[in-house]
């Protein structure tokens, strides 16, 4: 029987190092919508990830049609709690994409809430990183279907107003204060191509002398 530790063939190889570098954050979808069989691969490709005493802590929640339509006058709101930020930051024309990303989600047919349920048996860093490993799962997962996605922590900037959105308020281990709001993820099939965004190698690796 083939170990599953059987080393990939090359092509394969390849195809994964690529992509990793296809990877990017895409604010431009088409409307076309995504089938519930595919989101399902993807939460399950999520799904697949590592997590802290194996608490599987993350939580989805999944916007399409009308629903995705109600939390766009959410992400307008969170765009107000970031936008000096930005402004400061980025060129006009760069300022003016992502403002109007805010305000449509770049079309996107989907998005996908990500919380995580942390408790007293797992420290609170690890719940936390156990979901963004899932969300970095459900990132490559979309790239490998065709798909581009942009995970966003501007939810944060409205926290209260996503949860109760939700309804997520009634739940026994939110009123415990053990269900939080990590991020949104939008999904849907690329509608532009922008460039890599470069990454900075210097001061991020040390290496230790034996
Ligand atoms: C935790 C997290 C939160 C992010 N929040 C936002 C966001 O609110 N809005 C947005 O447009 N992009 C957001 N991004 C995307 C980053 O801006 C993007 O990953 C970064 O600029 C690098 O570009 P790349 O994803 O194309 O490689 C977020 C990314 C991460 C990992």
């Amino acid at each position: 029987m083939k170990s599953i530790f059987a080393p990939f063939d090359e092509s394969f190889k390849e195809e994964f190092y690529r992509l990793l570098h296809a990877r990017r954050s895409i604010r431009k979808f088409k409307k076309d919508p995504l089938s519930k069989e595919l989101l399902e691969k993807l939460l399950a490709a999520a799904m697949e990830a590592p997590s802290g005493k194996n608490r599987q802590n993350w939580r989805f929640f999944v916007l399409t049609g009308k629903n995705r339509e109600e939390y766009l006058s959410l992400s307008q709101k969170s765009w107000l709690g970031i936008k000096d930020i930005l402004e400061k930051r980025l060129k006009p024309s760069l300022y003016q994409f992502t403002e109007r990303f805010f305000y449509t989600l770049g079309d996107a047919p989907v998005v996908v809430l990500c919380y995580s349920q942390n408790d007293s048996e797992e420290r609170y860093h690890t719940s936390i990183g156990s979901v963004y490993m899932a969300v970095e799962n459900l990132n490559l997962a979309a790239v490998a279907e065709g798909l581009g996605a942009c995970t966003m922590g501007a939810p944060l900037e409205i926290k209260k107003e996503v949860d109760e959105f939700l309804g997520v308020t009634e739940l026994p281990e939110y009123q415990s204060g053990n269900l939080e709001l990590l991020c949104a993820v939008v999904l849907g099939y690329p509608d532009h191509d922008p460039p890599k965004a470069p990454r900075q190698l210097d001061h991020r690796v040390q290496w230790l002398e034996d």
